[in-house]
């Protein structure tokens, strides 16, 4: 049930995973204040698989995402999405790598504000100069309950409703990666559940690939694996487990 080594997954007949690194590390500052917030990590996430990151707070679950998603630039070790390594990579086909591949849900919504939440959800089509297929995007609404708040400027929405205004531009695109956060931090628990949902969705019959850092054991329970971090490292992972096996290992590692 739980292993210390994490497994080198592959994605459907030999196609590279969506996302895999191979001795990752991050040191943050120099000398005695030193961080090593990663420390030698070795993970493949596949194609269409939803991997949850677990860990005590500090153990580099948000530098980890970072790194993968190209927002931080590596100490040592490589990152590559897709087959495609972004260590190094030119800024310019990194941000057009981000912006056609990947998806992004953060604890910071960065909603514009002068913008209507239908508008925001459509900002990453219009930005890439594509069309907004308008019924597409009042399904996604629907799914994640704010279909009659889509008129509404930000100010106008709960943190909550603000929270599923930018999952939904995350999903909008239908990225073969999303990255989230902590995404059901600032959710009730029902809209939490539907998000959760969403994201098993779009994983089991999109093919879509999720990363997602939880620090709940029920919201992990969605994920196909769950990877623990102590230390930078990876020291549990867990597949097709529950939130029993889940909260245990967690506290096991004194999370
Ligand atoms: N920008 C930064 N500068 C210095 N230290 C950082 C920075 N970001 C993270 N750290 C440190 O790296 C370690 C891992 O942080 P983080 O990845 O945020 O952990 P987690 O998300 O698991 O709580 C912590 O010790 C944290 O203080
Ligand atoms: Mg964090």
């Amino acid at each position: 049930m739980t292993t210390a080594a994490p497994t080198t997954a592959t994605g459907p007949a030999g196609a590279p995973p969506a996302v895999a690194c191979r001795g990752l590390e991050k040191v943050f500052g120099q000398g005695d204040a030193s961080v090593q917030a990663v420390a030698g990590l070795d993970a493949a996430f596949a194609t269409g698989e939803f991997t949850a990151i677990m860990g005590p707070s500090g153990s580099g679950k948000s530098t980890l995402m970072h790194l993968l998603a190209g927002l931080e630039t590596p100490s040592a070790g490589d990152i590559a999405i897709e087959g495609r390594s972004i260590v190094g990579m030119r800024d310019r086909d990194l941000t057009l790598l981000r912006r056609d591949r990947l998806g992004f849900i953060f604890q910071s919504f960065n909603l514009v504000p002068t913008l209507t939440a239908r508008q925001n959800i459509a900002l990453p089509i219009r930005l890439a100069g594509g069309r907004v297929d308008e019924g597409e995007l009042e399904m996604l609404a629907s799914r994640l309950g704010i279909l009659d708040r889509l008129e509404h400027l930000p100010h106008e929405l709960s943190g909550g409703q603000q929270q599923r205004v930018a999952v939904a531009r995350a999903l909008i695109t239908r990225p073969a990666v999303v990255f989230a956060d902590e995404p059901t931090g600032a959710l009730d628990l029902r809209t939490g559940r539907e998000l959760l949902g969403s994201l098993q969705n779009a994983a089991r019959q999109r093919q879509q690939t999720i990363i997602m850092v939880t620090h709940d054991p029920a919201a992990a329970a969605y994920a196909d694996r769950v990877l623990i971090l102590v230390d930078g490292r990876i020291a549990h992972e867990l597949r097709d487990t529950d939130y029993e096996a889940i909260a245990a290992t967690m506290a096991e590692v004194g999370a």
